[in-house]
């Protein structure tokens, strides 16, 4: 969609990513690293301080106690702390769960590792778990479930109970889970986020992963990290050491001397709710319709009646090359490509943008 955005000028609520630049402190952290003559490899699990810095805002917020020596990674985004994840714990044959609409690395993650993809369907506007379901699944047998909160499409968020019951279910089991907790600064209206390293059961088995570029708005530095227990850890870093060796140094440099100041991270909830706001106002009244969005950057809008005859693709196609939007149509968030009509704005975006951009939707009937 972002490559038809910019075929046809449209604005691009498309993809996800921050439409602003970062703080200043971002490029004067990285100049400060090249005058440190930071231009060699960094430690294979990366730079000491950054996972010390990782492993105190671990204990803050989860009060989860991490070993920077031996329980946190950084990696190359949050893209390959999962494929890492996924090559760690997947074998050929092993059956992995994942719940959709899913973030589009998943499903290929674990087939190129061996193993069978098991999606299950989210429910109803809150996409909430469907644990019957799930309990049916493991009582086949699964390696790990993947779950993702605050999550990538819908904005909705686990609870404190939802983890309990997962961690409940799987307790007598050998089944692994991977969190993809990349968002897990930007929940609102006063919700928490929840990571397994609260849960008592869950914390054992996870590979948590997380994302510098979601909190810095600097998804181009392409910077995140892992965190299991030692056990895991220690096989995860066999396959990072020959996916990637170590990441960039005067990176990880940087995020350390952003790391210092807990403002940013601490606000970021605030300053994406102010702009869901702004967004959701500027449609209010119109043909579209608002699911819920308690977190991430993501809203998703069910398509005006007048739209309802076109697949969500074909419809998001007409916006872009008619209307001068591009917004993400939902099929591609499902392994069978159905139909939601559903399509998900990214409101990562200047105010500006917001407004110009609620301007062409509520131009639809
Ligand atoms: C749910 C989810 N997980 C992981 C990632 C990847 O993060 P990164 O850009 O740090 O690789 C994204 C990026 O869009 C995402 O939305």
């Amino acid at each position: 969609m972002s490559a038809l955005a910019q075929t046809h000028g449209a604005l691009n609520l498309a993809q996800g990513f921050p439409g602003f630049a970062p703080s200043p402190e971002i490029q004067a952290g990285l100049h400060e690293a090249c005058e440190r003559g930071m231009f060699q490899y960094a430690p294979m699990p990366g730079y000491l301080p950054l996972r010390e810095d990782i492993a105190r805002q671990l204990e803050h917020r989860y009060d989860f106690c991490a070993s920077p020596q031996e329980e946190i990674t950084i990696t190359a985004g949050g893209t390959q702390a999962l494929y890492t994840a996924f090559t760690t714990i997947v074998q050929p044959g092993d059956r992995v769960a994942y719940f959709e609409p899913a973030y589009d690395s998943y499903h290929p993650a674990i087939c190129l590792n061996g193993g069978i993809p098991v999606p299950i369907q989210l429910q109803g506007e809150g996409f909430e778990i469907p644990w019957n379901e799930l309990e049916a699944e493991l009582s086949i047998g699964l390696k790990a479930i993947v779950i993702n909160s605050p999550h990538n499409p819908s904005g909705s968020i686990l609870s404190s109970e939802d983890l309990r019951q997962l961690g409940e279910l799987i307790q007598s089991t050998g089944t692994f889970v991977i969190s993809d907790e990349v968002y897990e600064h930007i929940v609102f209206d006063g919700d928490i986020h929840f990571s397994v390293l609260q849960d008592p059961v869950l914390k054992h088995r996870s590979i948590v992963v997380s994302s510098f570029g979601k909190t810095y708005h600097a998804t181009g530095f392409k910077l995140g990290y892992a965190v299991a227990g030692a056990g895991i850890m220690k096989e995860f870093r066999k396959i990072h050491q020959y996916q990637v060796f170590a990441v960039h140094s005067a990176s990880q440099y940087t995020f350390h001397r952003m790391m210092q100041n807990p403002e940013h991270h601490e606000q970021l909830g605030a300053f994406y709710q102010g702009l869901r706001d702004v967004f959701r106002a500027g449609l209010q009244g119109s043909s579209w319709g608002l699911m819920p969005c308690r977190g991430t950057y993501f809203q998703l809008l069910k398509v005006p009646k007048r739209l309802q005859g076109y697949g969500d693709l074909e419809a998001a196609e007409w916006l872009c090359q008619e209307k001068g939007i591009a917004l993400i149509p939902m099929s591609p968030f499902y392994a069978d490509g159905r139909n939601t009509g559903l399509l998900r704005a990214c409101f990562a975006k200047p105010v500006e943008i917001l407004e110009e951009a609620t301007a062409l939707l509520r131009n639809i009937p």
